[in-house]
């Protein structure tokens, strides 16, 4: 599907497999979760901007390469906080901002409650995560609110996307790359990914 990629990894997959598995329970979903998303890091950073710069070797100068562009990461509350470890772990300069949707269970629109991010979204790169996107409602919202605050260079990564939620956000930002771990087949009538892994947020804070 056009904007979308796959991140098609054993180690992903196998990550995958374990975070599907209804009996894997939530500190392990949580440590799964943070692994998948340095593995996810790795993928969506794979072009990013960089610098020759010299280095010196306890033997003698060199050259190396520095990452030169800003990151900015943005969560989506609650679920998208499980990804933020794995991210920076792997991109120790970025910054973090913070957008707190949830989607209402009767009309499974987004609603918004929380939003921080920091200064000159413009000049940096934005990466919005959360592990899920079903009906693209929530990260349709997030990206608008993100671009009315200045950003210009958004991606976005996903564990489990929904064919629904992948034709809604590139209709509405078609400027915007999804990465993501697995397109699943279809939305259920309460609006939750098949065979996806259930409600994300609950898994991760054993809540119901
Ligand atoms: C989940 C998930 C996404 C959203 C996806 O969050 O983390 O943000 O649903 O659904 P959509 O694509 O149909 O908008 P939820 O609303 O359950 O909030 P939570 O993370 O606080 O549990
Ligand atoms: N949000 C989730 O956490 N899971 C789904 O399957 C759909 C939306």
């Amino acid at each position: 599907m056009k904007n979308l990629i796959v991140i098609d990894h054993p180690l992903v997959k196998r990550d995958l497999t374990l975070l599907r598995n209804k009996k894997t329970p939530s500190h392990q979903f949580r440590a799964i979760l943070r692994r998948t998303a340095s593995l996810m890091a790795y993928e969506v950073s794979r072009d990013l901007q960089t610098k020759v710069v010299e280095v010196e070797t306890p033997l003698e100068k060199t050259k190396g390469v520095m990452v030169n562009q800003q990151i900015v990461l943005v969560p989506i509350l609650r679920a998208g906080l499980g990804l933020v470890g794995g991210f920076v772990e792997v991109m120790p300069n970025a910054r973090v901002g913070h957008i707190g949707l949830f989607r209402d269970e009767e009309t499974l629109k987004p609603v918004d409650y929380y939003f921080k991010v920091p200064r000159n979204l413009d000049r940096a790169l934005v990466i919005l995560l959360d592990p899920m996107l079903a009906t693209g409602g929530s990260a349709a919202a997030a990206i608008s609110f993100l671009k009315e605050r200045g950003a210009r260079s958004l991606r976005m990564a996903n564990l489990v996307s929904a064919p629904e939620g992948v034709r809604k956000v590139r209709k509405a930002h078609p400027d915007v790359v999804m990465y993501t771990c697995a397109l699943d087949r279809e939305l259920n009538k309460r609006g939750y990914i098949l065979p996806g892994l259930g409600d994300a947020g609950d898994r991760m804070f054993g809540t119901e």
